[in-house]
């Protein structure tokens, strides 16, 4: 949640942090800001709302400078508004900071500098470190930065500048994420990689406890003791034509369509069909390790969790290791039996989720095995896990997670046949048919989506409705939930997804002619059942619209709705099924009229807990 920005070089920093900016909104953008020196004077704009009224502020009283920080909040601390926003300044103008985090002594820490009189200008937990870091100054930016981190507690990600010292920024990082961009003449500090790829691909990754200061031609790199730390420069793959639109209305549909791509990418050099092997290099279990795995554990939060919830399917049916799926903010505090026989697998789009965290540090504390399937390289989780797989998704920019959920299921069918063949749970030829099954995938996403438009003709006759239910079961119930959650988070209508044999158990008494059903119908063992749960609803009034596997000429006759889907083995059905859930909730978001990329208050990265 938030996103800082800083740059130091040759061009107008207004103009890099801005447009940084702009790839960092998606982190939060209730309100933001920039600060730059110019002369020996701190210039800072800042407003409410979205990225366009800064813009406008920025156009009616411009500012140049070499040098300059920028943020794009989620409110935390005290409500959206200008006084809130980041950048924030001591009582002298002086100084000025940008954090991402959040400061649990701030009360304590503002009461403290109140009585020395100094004057608070926002409810924010941030004022308190610029008030702090003033305190401290004496002509040396870095050692007051440095004794200001000790006093407090929390996670921060900084930038600061002071208007004495114009040639450099400080920065810090403390549980949530920054990196350095190396440049030629010119260098910076972001929240993320994609803020930075226009300018660099050269990127340090700064690990917890690191203090950084950073000019023109140098970074320095130390830690809290002043001592120098050594940091690798990195150099990241994905490109910045990446994180655009790329000719398509929104980002979310673009990530849809990605997702042929997307998948393949994440199979490519790791499923070998032809000879019933999986290689996914990154994991360097031993047999011995894998024997003794008694069980699983997979955590994660929203979209994420519900990829989990697919895993359980398939580590149980194909490798045979009882797992246990949990949202990773009630794992941290159930007290779970957790041992060195355990293997705990987080899994994060972003790598930076607060509470993912928290239950991997719960994990390795208590001795387990660990594994995160992430897609941000350098993440903290990634950094954390002892083995982390990576997702070949590239930047996901939408709030809502399309093309990272169908990247995380490929993950998780490699690794469970994976373990399933080191295990000799499943023979040769089973294996053999479930990677070719998993190799046309691709294809198959491919072929939905060129008749796309379909569900937006769908989704047109429903677009007024206040209320939806999605239901699926075995495989597919967690995309009943992930259906609903995908509707709910971008168009803010209520949806529930439930396991539709739980129907007669209650929610079966909404059911009537205002509450559409969404029923995932596609062949499998348990397909009649489904079957029957439709009549259910169609019996007593309602509408029904059913995913259905190409070719079934039944369903047609029992739903209101069919949207066809090339058929599969029901155990890799749900990385097809995800497909039409995401378009048919983005149409209906696009039909109302809501902020499909930046869905009110969400962030992308959720970094608190
Ligand atoms: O980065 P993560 O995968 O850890 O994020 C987890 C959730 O915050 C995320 O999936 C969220 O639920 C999405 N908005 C869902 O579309």
């Amino acid at each position: 949640m938030c996103g800082i920005i800083g740059y130091i070089g040759c061009q107008n920093a207004a103009d890099v942090v801005f447009k940084g900016l702009k790839r960092l909104e998606y982190r939060g953008y209730d309100s933001a800001g920039i600060a730059v020196i110019v002369g020996n004077k701190l210039q800072i704009r800042r407003s409410v709302g979205k990225l366009c009224n800064l813009e406008k502020e920025l156009k009616r009283d411009p500012i140049n400078s070499n040098i300059g920080i920028g943020h794009t909040r989620w409110a935390t601390h005290g409500k959206p508004s200008e006084e809130n926003a980041h950048p924030h300044t001591d009582s002298t103008n002086s100084i000025v900071i940008v954090h991402n985090g959040i400061i649990e002594n701030y009360a304590e820490l503002k009461l403290k500098l109140q009585k020395e009189v100094r004057k608070f200008s926002s409810e924010t937990d941030t004022e308190s470190i610029v008030h702090l870091i003033k305190k401290h100054y004496d002509k040396d930016l870095f050692k007051a930065v440095l004794k200001t981190l000790k006093e407090l507690k929390g996670s921060y990600a900084l930038g600061v500048i002071c208007k004495d010292e114009p040639n450099k920024i400080v920065c810090a990082r403390q549980d949530a994420p920054l990196i350095i961009g190396i440049g030629k003449g010119e260098n910076f500090i972001a929240s993320d990689v994609s803020a930075l790829l226009p300018y660099t691909r050269n990127m340090i990754f700064l690990e917890n406890g690191d203090v950084a200061e950073i000019t023109e031609d140098k970074v320095v790199v130390k830690n809290i003791e002043n001592s120098i730390q050594s940091r690798e420069i990195k150099n990241i793959k994905w490109n910045a034509m990446q994180s655009e639109k790329n000719g398509y209305k929104h980002f979310m549909l673009k990530e849809i369509f990605e997702q042929p791509r997307t998948i393949e990418d994440t199979f490519r050099d790791r499923i070998y069909p032809d000879d019933g092997k999986v290689c996914i290099e990154e994991v360097k279990f031993k047999e011995e390790d894998i024997i003794k795995i008694s069980s699983i554990y997979v955590v994660g939060c929203g979209t994420a969790y519900h990829a989990g919830l697919v895993s359980k399917f398939l580590f149980e049916n194909f490798a045979k290791i009882p797992t246990e799926v949990d949202v990773a903010s009630e794992f941290k505090y159930r007290n779970p039996i957790l041992n060195n026989k355990v293997l705990v697998i987080v899994v994060s789009q972003s790598g930076e989720t607060a509470d993912t965290l928290a239950a991997l540090r719960l994990a390795k504390k208590n001795g387990c095995q660990t594994l995160a399937v992430c897609n941000i390289v350098g993440s903290s989780i990634s950094r954390e896990a002892t083995y982390t797989i990576y997702t070949h998704c590239g930047p996901e920019i939408g709030v809502a997670s399309t093309k990272a959920f169908t990247g995380q299921l490929a993950v998780f069918y490699m690794l469970a046949l994976d373990l399933a063949s080191k295990k000799r749970t499943l023979t040769n030829k089973e294996l053999k048919r479930y990677l070719k099954e998993l190799w046309e995938v691709p294809l198959k996403v491919n072929k939905f989506l060129s008749i796309a438009e379909t569900v937006n003709d769908i989704a047109k006759f429903f677009e007024h409705k206040k209320n939806f239910l999605y239901l699926g079961r075995h495989v597919n119930y967690p995309l009943a939930l992930e259906g609903a959650l995908k509707l709910k988070e971008i168009s803010y209508i209520h949806a529930e997804g439930y396991a539709a044999g739980e129907m007669k158990h209650g929610p079966i008494a909404l059911i009537d002619e205002f509450m559409p059903v969404v029923a995932i119908a596609i062949k499998s063992k348990i397909y009649e059942k489904i079957i029957s749960n439709i009549e259910e609803v169609k019996a007593r009034g309602g509408v029904v619209i059913a995913i259905a596997h190409d070719g079934d000429k039944k369903i047609a006759s029992k739903s209101d709705h069919v949207i066809y889907v090339p058929s599969t083995d029901e155990f890799i059905s749900p990385i097809i099924t995800a497909i039409p859930l995401q378009l048919f909730a983005y149409y209906i978001s696009v039909s109302l009229g809501c902020d499909v990329d930046q869905p009110r208050n969400l962030a992308k990265s959720v970094t608190v807990e």
